[in-house]
């Protein structure tokens, strides 16, 4: 049987069924998958039962993975495999977390706009969040269209915006929250990135606004300029006409394009509920500012 594809919007997130991930894809499956991902960015997979293996096997499919940070916590302290990204509020015990946690102030910055791995050199291509399980009230992940946001600007807006560089850093989404006690070793670890500020997605042929909480400065221009314009097109972009506000059932696979979407993490009671959601990160092939933009070739 063929996958079957039933979209939010017409351009904008989908659900996928027919479809068991814990199995090897058909050649066909997999071209329809990549083709539906291409259109609407985020995708979701609902009861999906698959292992770590099964999981990091098909985020496989999509390129290599990325290993996961990790540097707040160390490596004695990961509860889950190197490749995947641990989003749960869970110690490694398998405990939910304390209050005073460090990992819970570490990860209130999936609560801000973002993308995922923006801050490093070659950033994230997609991300893959399993939600093994989830709290019963809160703790919804909401998208935003990127490639809409884009469309949505004048003209002349798009033109100013077209070849500006930014400067993105794990340390600046975690400042905005006012956490700042990282070692120099933490620091010198993940240094500041620079990033394209208008992408083109090859698949799609669509311009996308590349946005996140850890962009923080705008290369050539001052610095309170380039904060207010980033703040500015991030409001723009989060406008409720370009989000998708996903409420997680138990067993939902959640892909998404981090080239042309942001994400962010909704509150719940996380001292109360166990929310277990593990993360697969493929890379992209190159920095944003080394791959082919047809805007730019095109100017
Ligand atoms: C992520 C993320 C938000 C959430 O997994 O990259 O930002 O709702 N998650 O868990
Ligand atoms: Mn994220």
């Amino acid at each position: 049987m063929t996958i079957d594809v039933c979209p939010v919007t017409d351009t904008f997130a989908a659900e996928v069924g027919d479809v068991d991930l814990s199995q090897p894809l058909s050649d066909d499956d997999l071209a329809a998958i990549k083709q539906a991902f291409w259109r609407y960015s985020v995708l979701i997979f609902p009861d999906q039962h698959l292992s770590a293996g099964q999981h990091l096997d098909f985020a496989r499919r999509f390129g290599p993975l990325e290993t996961s940070i990790g540097a707040y916590r160390g490596p004695d302290a990961m509860r889950l495999d190197k490749e995947l990204a641990d989003v749960s509020n869970l110690s490694p015990d398998g405990k939910v977390w304390d209050r005073s946690s460090r990992q819970r102030m570490f990860q209130l910055g999936n609560r801000l706009w973002h993308t995922d791995s923006s801050f490093k050199h070659v950033p994230a291509l997609a991300s893959l969040l399993y939600g093994r399980s989830i709290a019963p009230i809160g703790g919804h992940t909401e998208f935003a269209d990127c490639r809409a946001a884009h469309d949505a600007l004048p003209a002349a807006r798009q033109a100013e915006l077209a070849g500006l560089i930014v400067e993105h850093s794990i340390f600046t989404s975690r400042a905005k929250l006012g956490f700042t006690d990282f070692s120099e070793h933490e620091r010198s670890q993940m240094p500041p990135v620079l990033q394209r500020l208008v992408r083109c997605i090859p698949e799609s042929h669509r311009r996308s606004l590349y946005l996140a909480s850890h962009a923080g400065h705008i290369i050539d221009m001052d610095q309170q300029q380039g904060a207010a314009l980033l703040a500015e097109l991030i409001v723009h972009a989060t406008q409720r006409q370009f989000v998708y506000t996903h409420r997680w059932r138990t067993n939902d696979l959640v892909m998404w394009d981090n080239r042309c979407t942001m994400h962010r993490g909704t509150a719940f009671d996380d001292l109360r509920w166990r929310r277990d959601v593990q993360r697969a990160t493929i890379s992209d092939v190159a920095n944003s500012c080394e791959q082919p933009n047809e805007l730019a070739d095109a100017a």
